[in-house]
């Protein structure tokens, strides 16, 4: 008798043990099948003949994919990249997969003033126009606290103040070359941070939380970009582009890493579909002339009233000028 009642229980043990990894592969499944159809996708089929990209960062994840599209619409493809031998087995690879010889690699880092600099002088003396700038590149740190050679917290140096030189170095040749985009990649993680005007270069703050500070610095100066380009022919938007299987989470360090890394194969996007908005942002014939947006999945995206706000946005600006040592013969935006 009590050996019948054993088997029954075990039995029953299975079966709720067989429900619960059936439940969960159904989670699972029904989760990726839910990403896969929101996920949005640039569906302009426009070929880039006789324009001119320049990527920040696309040594992996998003810029890389967003390269390789951009490559195959025949775009003439400029590589913005601080690791100069990776770039150039990636420009080799993109040029055997497309067929585009039309692929440059030129040096950038971004977190360092005077490469900026020299990177700008090259590509102003170089190149005849420059109608999309993606900037792309971004770091994240976890606990590691690093200063730029600039005296520059790490994080906000490379993901924020650095495009923001660049972009101004670089305005001239948007402006002839108009119309012309930039396109910043930000994140939606910028709700969980804000601007702390009172220590701008927050050396001693917790890494990681500086990630969000840095993309929410990147819509607030963005807007204000759009604000200042107003009528110029040049259009500036930024993105969120998902949470992305990519790079920017190498510097998390183990063990929270080894859940990352499950939780990102098993729920994030792929490179690929992360690259789509940046995409639809550089190509989209709908989206001539549209400037001062933040995009999701291919689609208008609403912010916060914090982000939005023109005050912060002038008052940034001003404080950005000080932090990047802007020169008063450079271009104003
Ligand atoms: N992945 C996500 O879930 C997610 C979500 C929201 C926003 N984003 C944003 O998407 C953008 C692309 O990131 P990803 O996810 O594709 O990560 P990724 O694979 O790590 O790519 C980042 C790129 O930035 C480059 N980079 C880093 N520091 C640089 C510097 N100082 N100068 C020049 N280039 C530098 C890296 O080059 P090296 O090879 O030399 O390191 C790499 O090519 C970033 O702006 C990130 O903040 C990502």
């Amino acid at each position: 008798m009590a050996f019948g009642i054993d088997i029954t229980l075990m039995s029953m043990c299975y079966i709720a043990i067989a429900l619960v990894i059936g439940a969960l592969l159904l989670g699972l499944i029904s989760l990726q099948l839910f990403i896969y159809f929101t996920t949005g996708v640039c569906k302009s089929k426009r070929k880039m003949n006789g324009k001119t990209v320049l990527i920040t960062g696309c040594t992996s994840g998003i810029g890389k994919e967003t390269a390789r599209d951009l490559a195959k619409r025949e775009a003439r493809i400029i590589m913005a990249c601080r690791n100069v031998d990776a770039a150039t087995k990636l420009k080799d690879e993109l040029v055997n997969d497309t067929g585009n010889t039309n692929i440059v690699v030129k040096k950038l880092d971004l977190s360092s003033l005077k490469s900026i600099r020299e990177f700008a002088e090259q590509i102003n003396r170089e190149e005849k126009n420059v109608h999309v700038l993606i900037h792309n590149a971004g770091t994240a740190e976890t606990f590691k606290k690093k200063i730029t050679e600039d005296g520059i917290e790490m994080t906000m140096a490379t993901n924020q103040y650095g495009p923001f030189l660049l972009t101004h170095l670089l305005i001239d040749l948007l402006k002839r070359s108009a119309p012309s985009r930039i396109i910043f990649v930000a994140s939606e993680l910028y709700h969980l941070a804000t601007l702390n005007f009172d220590n701008l270069n927050p050396t001693t703050t917790f890494p990681a939380y500086l990630y969000y500070v840095s993309k929410y610095a990147n819509i607030v100066f963005t807007l204000e970009l759009a604000r200042r380009l107003k009528g110029t022919g040049v259009t500036a938007n930024c993105l969120h582009p998902g949470m992305i299987n990519s790079g920017i989470w190498r510097n998390v360090p183990a063990p929270l890493s080894w859940g990352l890394n499950l939780i990102a194969r098993g729920f994030f996007k792929t490179p690929v579909q992360g690259a789509q908005t940046s995409i639809h942002l550089a190509v989209s014939e709908d989206l001539n002339g549209v400037s001062g947006k933040y995009f999701l999945d291919c689609r208008e995206y609403g912010l916060s009233q914090g982000v939005s706000d023109p005050a912060k946005g002038k008052k940034f600006w001003e404080c950005c000028e000080t932090i990047t040592k802007m020169k008063a013969t450079d271009p104003k935006i």
